[in-house]
This record gives structure tokens, C-alpha cells and sequence, in this order.
């Protein structure tokens, strides 16, 4: 499969803090799965290592357009914030194992933070119109992506106080709490909060299976391709990796 793709940025749009680029890769937009991300760097570069990782925050086949969300405190990212339409980037991707809705599948809700949320974009927008969709959003102000970006059928909540205003979204012991009638939930949170996640699953549901949570989790992806070993996680199964084994894990196999 192919892996390494030359993409120009197409278009760029700065939404407060954050930016937004769509980039041509016709090949890569057939194949790019919610979860997943690319390492990039300027094209032509010859530095072969740390390439810097971003989450693919949606992929139109049709148009050949992969789209990515830049935060701009990301310090290995600050090269990107103002490249222009029409500079050539270097993309390797689509890396990791995306996000699996179930086929019987109806109601999903999508709750994140932080560097792994474009993944959540791109689920939304790719399963619009043929799921009921809710979407979680919670961060500092300035650094969430804009609901506008979205199909107006995705049902979308977002809070402003930070990490923490997540779990006020969720509200996981009240009987409204929306994990209650999720037939699948689909978080984005790095590693400090998948505990709080856990807790809140295991009081909004009498049964939790396998399956009915999973979890893109954020962190540093140092090589990104399975050699480094920086990125291990503790699961049921052992160490795994992070950039291959996951990104995405099923949050009961999380420890
Ligand atoms: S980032 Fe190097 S092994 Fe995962």
C-alpha cells in the first residue's frame, strides 16, 4: 500500500486560534479512515526523521481532499501555521488503526479533548446522514474546532473551561447523561483522562461490553511507525504501541 504521498494545500482558512488546511492527495483521500494520521513535513525536506504527527480531520474522496487542524501549541507544527495555497507537503499516512463503528450501529456519541479531536470531525462527518450523531467537544477558547464545519445534522456541545468541562458535557451520573443511550460512544483524550472515561462508562451503564467504547488517545509519536517504542500503553494484552497498535483502542482494554 502505498504510504508516502506529495499533497499542495489547496485551501486555508484560520478559525481563532486554529488552522485549517485542505491538502490534494487524491490516492490518500480514497483510502483515509476516521483515527488515523499523517506524519508531514515540507516537501523536498531531507530530514528523514521526527516528522511531526496530525490527525486526519476528514477525507473527500470525490474531491481528492484530505483535510487536517493545525493547534498552533504545538511547537513541532509552527511551520505550518502560514503556508500558504499551493506549497507542497510530504504526507505519510494513513498510519494507526481507525475508529470502528459497529454495523448495527444507530446512535453514536463522540466525546473529546485536546490534539486527537480532529479524529472526532471526521467520524461526524463521515457517518452524518446515516447515524444520529452527538459530538463533545470540550477545551480552551480559541482551540476548538468550529461546529460549522460540521453537517447540520450532528447534534453538537461544546464547553470552554478546558480538559475538564468534557465530563460536565457528560454528566455521567445523571439519568440524562448521554452515554446512557449511545449505542456506541467514541472518545479522544489523552492518557491522564482515560480513567475518568472508564469511571464515567461504568456509572451512566449497568453492562459495559467490549465494543461499546473506544478511545483515539493522544500523545507524543516520536517515529510513528512501530520503532522507536516511545509510545507504549499499558492494555489487557500487554505493552502496545500506540501508532500502530492503536491510536485507537477499545477503552476496556485499557488499564
Ligand atoms: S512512535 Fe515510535 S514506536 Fe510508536
Amino acid at each position: 500500500m502505498q504510504l508516502y504521498y506529495t499533497a499542495a494545500i489547496h485551501e486555508r482558512y484560520q478559525f481563532e486560534s486554529l488552522v485549517w488546511l485542505s491538502v490534494t492527495a487524491p490516492g490518500l483521500a480514497r483510502i483515509a479512515q476516521p483515527g488515523q494520521y499523517a506524519l508531514v513535513r515540507p516537501s523536498r525536506s531531507l530530514d528523514p526523521l521526527l516528522w511531526p504527527v496530525v490527525f486526519l480531520a476528514g477525507a473527500d474522496a470525490a474531491k481528492g481532499e484530505v483535510e487536517l487542524i493545525i493547534d498552533p501549541r504545538d511547537p513541532a507544527l509552527a511551520w505550518l501555521l502560514d503556508l500558504p495555497a499551493g506549497v507542497n507537503l510530504d504526507l505519510c499516512a494513513p498510519l494507526g488503526t481507525p475508529f470502528a463503528p459497529a454495523p448495527a450501529t444507530h446512535t453514536l456519541l463522540l466525546a473529546g479533548v485536546g490534539t486527537t479531536l480532529p479524529a472526532l470531525l471526521f467520524v461526524a462527518r463521515r457517518y452524518a446522514g446515516r447515524l444520529s450523531i452527538a459530538l463533545l467537544l470540550a477545551g480552551d477558547k480559541g482551540y476548538l474546532p468550529p461546529p460549522f464545519l460540521l453537517p447540520e445534522t450532528v447534534e453538537v456541545q461544546t464547553s470552554a473551561a478546558g480538559e475538564g468541562g468534557l465530563f460536565e458535557l457528560l454528566a455521567a451520573h445523571s439519568p440524562s447523561s448521554p452515554i446512557r443511550w449511545a449505542d456506541q460512544v467514541l472518545f479522544a483524550l489523552p492518557p491522564s483522562l482515560l480513567g475518568q472515561a472508564a469511571a464515567a462508562m461504568r456509572s451512566a451503564r449497568l453492562r459495559w461490553d467490549r465494543g461499546l467504547a473506544q478511545v483515539v488517545v493522544a500523545g507524543p509519536l516520536p517515529c510513528g511507525l512501530g520503532i522507536c517504542r516511545a509510545c507504549q500503553i499499558e492494555t489487557r494484552n500487554g505493552w502496545q504501541r500506540r501508532c500502530v497498535e492503536g491510536p485507537v483502542f477499545d477503552l476496556r482494554d485499557l488499564r
